[in-house]
């Protein structure tokens, strides 16, 4: 148990002599957006955070943002460049990774092939000085928790995926570490076994006290493990907050695009203001701002003009009315409980989500591709964009 405190946080990994080809060759990959300085490519930047004791924090966010460069700082694995690591109160920039307490489960789990499962596990306690007595117990005690008590004579390579995942974790958590590391621990196993894996995940937080700092670039995994969830984009922090927060309340288009499934759609929409209320055009279609958001909207000062509009594909229905917006059907996706229809507006992609069903249980599968269809949504779903900075007008 314990808390961890980022304060300023930022890494610069410095230009590798030799490697300096390669880093240019990639600059226009994935890491093309990240700031670079004389020093090197700034991979992290102005990351702070409290993280309470015993709280589940996710890092999320596309490929090459930093998530694992800041894990690896928080392990001592990566040396922080600028900023204050605290944990429990105690600055640790310069502790060494063993002395801090710490477990980090990875990716590919790397288990030791020659040793059996309770090996594996009781390796990293025997090089601690445990009794053999104490050793066993914890080592039971964790294979326990996991389920995993069947295997511990097994190797490594007579076990699945998802039970050598429990074993990585199991040799984890036998340590009683104040706080536990995972980068991506679920991203080799198939999506039947993640979905399960995850749901072990919430369980396992519940039987052990510990303070959780998960990586992951999948916003499912974000939103169902996380008590707070950071999201990152090119090395800096786009919005720290709950579940809940990150999704009804996006700091920005980034944030609002990456967080929920399917996509939300954005339309290039006008701002109205008249008599002080604000009003959103989509191509002469106007629907009014609701008062929560045209008070905000008035207190930062917004100025009427383009925007972009955020509409979640769930808040999208289809209407009789020819005076709502007109789409053309193009691929129709039945998800089982839901349809999912991809139109064409404007020339631009959209997704509605519809019920499969209609409220008598009969499905309704007359989405006929190439066909007209008017679409509709309320005021209380509209998210509004800066068009420049892409910052959400109503927070
Ligand atoms: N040792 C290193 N030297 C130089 N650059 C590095 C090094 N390690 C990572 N980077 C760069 O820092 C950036 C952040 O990398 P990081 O591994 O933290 O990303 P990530 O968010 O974990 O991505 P992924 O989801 O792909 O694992 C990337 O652009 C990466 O290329
Ligand atoms: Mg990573």
């Amino acid at each position: 148990m314990a808390s961890v405190s980022l304060k300023n946080i930022k890494k610069i990994y410095p230009p590798v002599a030799g490697e300096r080809k390669k880093h240019q060759a990639s600059s226009d990959g994935h890491n093309a957006n990240l700031e670079k300085t004389e020093r090197g490519v700034v991979a992290v930047q102005d990351f702070s955070i409290e993280i309470r004791d015993k709280e589940f924090v996710v890092l999320v966010g596309p490929s090459g943002c930093g998530k694992s460069t800041t894990l690896r700082m928080i392990a001592g694995l990566e040396e922080i460049t600028e900023g204050q690591l605290y944990i429990d109160g105690k600055l640790v920039n310069e502790l060494d990774p063993k002395d801090r307490d710490i477990a980090m489960v990875f990716q590919n789990y790397a288990l030791y092939p020659h040793m059996t499962v309770y090996d594996n596990m009781a390796f990293a306690l025997k090089k601690r000085t445990s009794s053999k007595e104490e050793i066993d117990k914890k080592v039971k005690e964790a294979a326990v928790i996991l389920g995993i008590t069947d295997y511990l004579d097994r190797k490594p390579k007579s076990l699945s995926g998802g039970q050598r995942q429990r074993v990585a974790i199991g040799r984890a958590i036998v340590r009683n570490p104040k706080c536990m590391l995972m980068d991506e621990p679920l991203s080799n196993l198939d999506a039947k076994l993640r979905n399960q894996m995850r749901a072990e995940l919430i369980r396992l937080r519940k039987k052990i006290d510990t303070t959780f700092i998960y990586v992951t670039h999948d916003q499912t995994e974000a939103m169902t493990l996380g008590d707070r969830i950071v999201v990152m984009k090119d090395g800096f922090v786009q919005q720290i907050g709950t579940p809940k927060e990150v999704f009804d309340k996006p700091s920005n288009q980034f944030v609002a695009g990456f967080i929920g499934t399917p996509q939300m759609n954005f339309f290039q929409a006008d701002l109205k203001e008249e008599h002080g209320q604000f009003s959103v055009d989509l191509d002469g279609f106007t629907i009014p701002v609701v008062h929560e958001d045209n008070s905000r909207m008035k207190a930062n000062n917004i100025a009427s003009g383009p925007i972009i509009l955020g509409l979640r594909p769930d808040s999208l229905f289809l209407v009789e009315s020819k005076d709502c917006p007109v789409a053309n059907v193009g691929v129709v996706e039945m998800m089982g409980t839901n349809v999912h229809l991809h139109l064409e507006y404007n020339g631009k992609d959209l997704i509605l989500v519809t019920q499969a069903k209609d409220e008598h249980q009969h499905l309704k599968m007359d989405y006929e591709s190439d066909s007209e269809i008017h679409f509709s949504f309320l005021p209380q779903s509209m998210y509004l964009f800066d068009i420049e900075t892409g910052k959400n007008l109503a927070i």
